[in-house]
């Protein structure tokens, strides 16, 4: 049997802030309190650092293949990244091909990240070809693999969109068996009628992916998929929220006591459209959605704080520099999306704690607890409590460094946050019991990571 001790932490959990020891035997944790007097394997003196839950990261896309390239990291360099900024779990997308079934798309993305992934791991499955018989599918891969979350795309017509009757169907039988749906909220006729236009006046530089997708797209979006939610009284979960907009129309269905499930991103906390410039150095920030403007950043910190956004995921997608260049000629070949998975929780501690925007409390609900919760894995992950997997963030609070792909941990030639100083750090990280972070180095072996059976959401409306 192998333990660990952390002595004198300041614990951080959604309902309180206290100092106590935790002991670990094995992947468990066995007892929180003051003065545990077990000798174990390893004794961790945490005096003046905070401890969280491990952070549970609800959007990435590892190795994803995107026209004629493939996202950046792989499940080892991604996972390992992951762990390095403090996040022990992720969940990536299955996503099903025309013509081919749920499980076979699950079988796929579960190859790629087996024996792979540092941290631990599951699949929503997304949904782009819906028919009688991927209806039919949908019960038993919440039974027989623990899939509880189903993914839907209104943009990107003729890959991923599917139609409002589609999703209705969607809708309906992921209801009856008391899963989640989520939606890539925007408004794909409203992107590809503007694309169009910009591309027939030869406007091809990456600002006009940004003109391309305003806030309307995603206004519209985020409301019709509301208004459907509430028709099917689905659980429904919008991914990668950007504006003030979304937020209005998640407002307006608490009024008629709807709950819809909100998750946004560092980037649209933090960075705005005036990245995207004629130049194609903006080609870094080209993702769907684009970075929005100043008030709807505000918006977002609102709506964390308020309750009405209860996730932040990375929707970590990376590209080396050799593939956005692909797009310099014509923005709409530059694949979509940016790389973000390690920073997550530092760049949330650093706005948002440190810059008082948001409590501790909230910082753990916002990072780990409630996406644990929605995806079914609470209390094993998201939690410090006795019998909970031992999954912690041992955390410097003071400790000030400055972010940049000479130092990160992701595969790709570039950051988004180059030069960005944050203040607090991971120290340590425990995985499942295992000393996996000590001191910037890593301890653990590629494959220790596991796919994770989950259970049906909790939170939901
Ligand atoms: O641009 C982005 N976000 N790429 C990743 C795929 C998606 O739509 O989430
Ligand atoms: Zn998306
Ligand atoms: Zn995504």
């Amino acid at each position: 049997m192998s333990s660990i001790l952390i002595k004198n932490g300041k614990i951080v959990t959604p309902e309180a802030t206290f100092i106590a020891d935790i002991y670990i035997e094995d992947e468990t944790i066995r007892e929180i309190g003051k003065n545990i007097g077990a000798t174990a394997g390893i004794t961790i003196d945490a005096t003046g650092k905070l401890i969280f839950p491990g952070g549970v990261d609800p959007h990435v896309h590892l190795e994803l293949p995107v026209a004629g390239t493939v996202s950046s990291d792989d499940y080892e360099t991604g996972t390992r990244a992951a762990l390095f900024g403090g996040s022990t779990t992720v969940i990536d997308f299955a996503n099903q091909t025309k013509g081919h079934t749920l499980l076979e798309a699950l079988e796929t993305w579960k190859n790629r990240a087996h024996g792979n992934t540092f941290c631990d791991y599951s699949f929503h499955i997304a949904i782009t070809d819906f028919n009688e018989k991927v209806k039919a599918e949908i019960g038993t891969i919440m039974a027989k693999e623990s899939i509880t979350s189903f993914k839907t795309f209104m943009a990107y017509k003729g890959t991923m969109m599917i139609d409002d009757r589609q999703m209705l169907g969607i809708m309906d039988e992921v209801k009856k068996h008391g899963g989640l749906v989520s939606v890539h909220a925007t408004n794909g006729d409203m992107i590809d009628f503007l694309t169009e236009k910009f591309k027939s006046q030869n406007k091809l530089t990456p600002q006009f992916h940004y003109l391309s997708q305003p806030e309307i797209t995603e206004t519209e979006a985020a409301g019709r998929f509301t208004d459907l939610a509430f028709l099917t009284g689905v659980n429904g979960y919008i991914v990668h929220t950007t504006c003030r907009g979304v937020l209005d129309k998640v407002r307006e269905a608490v009024k008629r006591d709807q709950k819809v499930l909100v998750e946004t991103c560092p980037q649209y906390l933090l960075l705005d459209a005036s990245v995207y410039t004629d130049s194609i150095e903006a080609a870094k920030w080209v993702m769907s959605p684009p970075l929005r403007t100043e008030k709807d950043r505000e918006a977002l910190w609102d709506g964390i704080r308020q309750g009405l956004i209860q996730t932040v995921g990375t929707d970590h997608c990376p590209f080396v520099w050799k593939d956005k260049l692909k797009g310099k000629d014509d923005f709409t070949k530059i694949p979509n999306g940016a790389p973000g998975i390690e920073h997550r929780m530092e760049l949330l501690f650093s706005e948002g704690v440190i810059k008082k925007r948001i409590s501790l409390n909230k910082f753990v609900e916002i990072t780990s607890a409630n996406a644990a919760k929605i995806f079914g894995l609470y209390p094993k992950k998201g939690a410090i409590a006795s019998g909970s997997d031992a999954d912690l963030v041992i955390f410097d609070p003071g400790k000030e460094h400055v972010i940049s792909s000479s130092t990160h941990h992701h595969h790709c030639d570039y950051s988004i946050y180059e030069g960005w100083k944050v203040t607090g750090k991971v120290s340590s990280v425990i995985m499942r019991g295992r000393l996996a972070i000590d001191n910037d180095v890593i301890e653990i072996e590629k494959g220790y990571g596991k796919f994770l059976k989950r259970g049906l959401p909790e939170m939901a409306g």
